[in-house]
């Protein structure tokens, strides 16, 4: 079993959470916040079909809006880009992203299987390519969409599209962490967060 904690830190990335509060702002006013990472905030809409995502790594921004980002069954449809709501201590702006509801991966569930097989393989590569530094989660993405895996076409090639994205933004992968992993209601595996800016 992976030591998920010491990998993560292996990749830079201890479980850190974003200080700042909500931005005050006419469509988030009086909604639950439902989720936190280390650079956005996730606000219920309420309709229980859409989300408000509070943006601060340029990266999730490129993802979600970009005219060449990767889309597909595995990677998070985006409604809205609401602009920018205001900036986080960290200097980086707030940028207010309306996206589908994804739900935590149900136990035992065959996204949440296939998520563990993922994790595995690109760990493996990861540490396979170690030797590579900060280059090392990079690599090993690659890797893992030139070596078939047992994931599925699908997801192959939600990895190939995730890969040439990386490539083209110049960012990191962020695929070692099940939080960065989610489902869709009808169970499909969603990339929800996989990248981040080092
Ligand atoms: N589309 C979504 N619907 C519901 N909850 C979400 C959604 N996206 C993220 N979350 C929740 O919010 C948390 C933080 O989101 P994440 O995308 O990982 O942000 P960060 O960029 O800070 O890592 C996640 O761990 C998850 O629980
Ligand atoms: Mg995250």
């Amino acid at each position: 079993m992976i030591d998920m904690d010491a990998a993560r830190a292996m990749l830079g990335r201890q479980a850190i959470l974003l200080p700042d509060a909500v931005p005050s702002h006419p469509l988030l006013d009086g909604k639950t916040e439902i989720g936190r990472g280390e650079y956005s905030i996730v606000i219920d809409k309420g309709d229980g079909e859409h989300v408000y995502k509070i943006v601060s790594s340029p990266a999730d921004y490129f993802l979600y809006t970009a005219d060449d980002r990767p889309r597909g069954p595995h990677f998070p449809i985006v409604f809205a880009d609401h602009g920018v709501i205001g900036r986080a201590q960290s200097g980086y702006p707030f940028h207010l992203i309306e996206m589908e509801r994804l739900y935590p991966l149900a136990e035992g569930s065959p996204a949440a299987e296939l998520s563990r097989r993922l994790i595995e393989c690109y760990w493996s590569a990861c540490a396979q390519w170690s030797r590579l530094g900060a280059d090392m989660g990079r690599i090993a993405l690659y890797h893992l969409t030139v070596e078939p895996m047992k994931v599925g076409d699908s997801l192959q090639e939600a990895l190939r599209a995730l890969s040439d994205f990386v490539e083209e933004y110049q960012v990191l992968p962020d695929i070692l962490n099940a939080n960065n992993l989610m489902m869709r209601a009808d169970g499909t595996l969603v990339f929800s967060d996989p990248v981040f800016i080092a």
